[in-house]
Order: C-alpha cells, then sequence, then structure tokens
C-alpha cells in the first residue's frame, strides 16, 4: 500500500491527553518537595507511536508512569478519549525495561497470567496467549521457562503480555534497553512489524536517539530541570519501516536535530518539520 494511502488510514482521534503534568518527589530530608516535571502538554492520536527522549533524569519514566496510573501527579490531568484517568486500568498496559517474567511459569503461562486474573476461561485464555505469542514470533518457544530464553525473547514474552489483554494504549519504557546493540535493532524491527498488524497507540520512552527516530511517528524531546517538552518532532519518514530506514537521506537529518536539541539546553520552539 502506498505510504499516502497508509497515512490517511491512521485515525485523526485524540486516544490520549497529558494536560499541565507536574510531578513532584517528596525528599526525605527536607519539607519540600522536587519538582521533577513541569507543565507538560501532549496529545496523542489514536494509532500513533510516539517515542520520548531525554537526558537521563529529566522526567521521562515519571511522565509514563503518571499515563500508567502507577504515580500520582502534583497537578495535570491524564485524558483518554477525553475522559479524566486515574489509576491502573487494563487498557494502559506497560511494558518495563526488565522482563519480569514469573520464573515458575512458562512462556505462555506467563502471557495467559493477566487473562488468568480476569478469570478468563482457560480454553479462551490458552487461545489468545497463543495468539500473540505467534504475533511476537515465539510459538516454538511457548512451553519454555524464562531461564531458558534469551533477554530477546524473554522481552518479546513480556510485550506479548502486554498485547494479550488488548489494551487502548501500550506504554513502553526502554523495553530493549538491556539488550545487545544486535538484539535490539531485531527487536526494533519486530515491534514495527507488531505495530504495523495491530495500530497500538504506543508511547515508548527510549535514551537512543536513532531507536526513537527508526520507530516513531513524532518525538517529544525534553529537557531537564525541571523536565518540560522542548520540541515536539514529526518524523516524516515513509512506512512500513524496517531497519532500513536507517539509510534513508532524511534519517541522519532528525538525529541531529534531536542530538543538537538534547545538548543544547537553549533551543526553544514548537513543532518542527523538515523541508
Ligand atoms: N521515587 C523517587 N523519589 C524521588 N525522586 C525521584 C523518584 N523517581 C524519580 N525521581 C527523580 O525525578 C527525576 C526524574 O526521574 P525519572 O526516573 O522520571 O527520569 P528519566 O528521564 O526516566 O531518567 P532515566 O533516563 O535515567 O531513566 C529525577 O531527578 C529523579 O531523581
Ligand atoms: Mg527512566
Amino acid at each position: 500500500m502506498p505510504d499516502e494511502a497508509l497515512a490517511d488510514r491512521r485515525e485523526t482521534r485524540t486516544k490520549l491527553e497529558v494536560r499541565g503534568l507536574t510531578i513532584a518527589y517528596n525528599r526525605r530530608e527536607s519539607e519540600h518537595a522536587d519538582v521533577a516535571v513541569e507543565g507538560v502538554d501532549f496529545s496523542v492520536m489514536a494509532q500513533e507511536f510516539i517515542c520520548v527522549v531525554g537526558p537521563s533524569g529529566c522526567g521521562k519514566s515519571s511522565i509514563l508512569n503518571v499515563i500508567a496510573g502507577l504515580l500520582s501527579p502534583a497537578a495535570g490531568v491524564i485524558l483518554v478519549d477525553g475522559k479524566s484517568v486515574a489509576g491502573e486500568d487494563r487498557n494502559r498496559a506497560v511494558v518495563f525495561q526488565a522482563p519480569n517474567l514469573l520464573p515458575w511459569r512458562t512462556a505462555l503461562e506467563n502471557v495467559r497470567y493477566g487473562l488468568d486474573l480476569w478469570g478468563m476461561p482457560r480454553g479462551d485464555a490458552n487461545r489468545r496467549a497463543k495468539e500473540v505469542l505467534e504475533l511476537v514470533g515465539l510459538t516454538h518457544r511457548e512451553n519454555n521457562y524464562p531461564h531458558e530464553l534469551s533477554g530477546g525473547m524473554q522481552q518479546r514474552v513480556n510485550l506479548a503480555r502486554a498485547l494479550a489483554v488488548d489494551p487502548d494504549i501500550l506504554l513502553l519504557d526502554e523495553p530493549f534497553a538491556a539488550l545487545d546493540a544486535q538484539s535490539r535493532e531485531t527487536m526494533q524491527t519486530e515491534l514495527l512489524r507488531i505495530w504495523t498488524a495491530t495500530r497500538k497507540t504506543s508511547l515508548f520512552v527510549t535514551h537512543q536517539i536513532d531507536e526513537a527516530v527508526v520507530l516513531a511517528d513524532r518525538v517529544i524531546v525534553l529537557g531537564k530541570g525541571p523536565g518540560h517538552i522542548k520540541e515536539i518532532i514529526e518524523i516524516n519518514l515513509p512506512r512500513p519501516r524496517d531497519n532500513l530506514i536507517r539509510r534513508h537521506p532524511d534519517f541522519f537529518r532528525y538525529e541531529d536535530r534531536i542530538r543538537a536539541l538534547i545538548n543544547d539546553d537553549t533551543a526553544h520552539g514548537s513543532t518542527f518539520f523538515l523541508d
């Protein structure tokens, strides 16, 4: 399908809105709270893939945790489909850097875990778990225990577990950070394939600028002190993509632009387009 046609099919409905988000942590030795993130606003369209980048400590994980409902903000609201949400729910699934699989459960049983908790009948839960394991390319390892799987395979199980509950929004916090460079690139390609198949609205936090450019429709660049949005960059590279997108002539321009923003704390602006 031509890229234009694919782009046209993308829904333009707002799925997730983050409004006036401020996050503060209480410091043990002081009465004052430290403001980690201040005044963050952005929207994510349905079926959009957003990457969040920024220096260590700028508040990427904090923002993701608030959206996931794992952390309460000092101010601001999270809206899903226009409705304010708080606390965890199954429509916002999270994938963290550590797969955190249950060692006594097989790959299939790990993927089934959330479905078992809901009380889904065993047969249906097995069917659904097998379906998502196939999606992540792990059908042949469904009976293996986590220690029998490579780091990349464990992270695929983790991703399958998040997808199994068919969430509205997928939140990923540096899911490939612990993998070696080659596995990481493989997983990026796999994630692009899975996203093309599911078109899940996704928010993906990463340290790696090239990873963000490979994956994203838009990249949110955060600055530090306290964390704030410096710029939101549209990545107008063709889809469907795979890792060969790195050879696109515009790829390095996007990378350089984001790197410059992260390195230059004085840069300001709104949305950046390549001409
Ligand atoms: N539980 C906590 N208690 C106190 N301060 C915290 C806590 N979690 C995070 N912070 C502080 O909030 C700020 C943002 O942290 P956060 O982990 O969100 O950053 P990050 O961008 O995800 O960093 P990294 O890239 O290293 O993962 C940092 O200054 C950090 O020290
Ligand atoms: Mg983090």
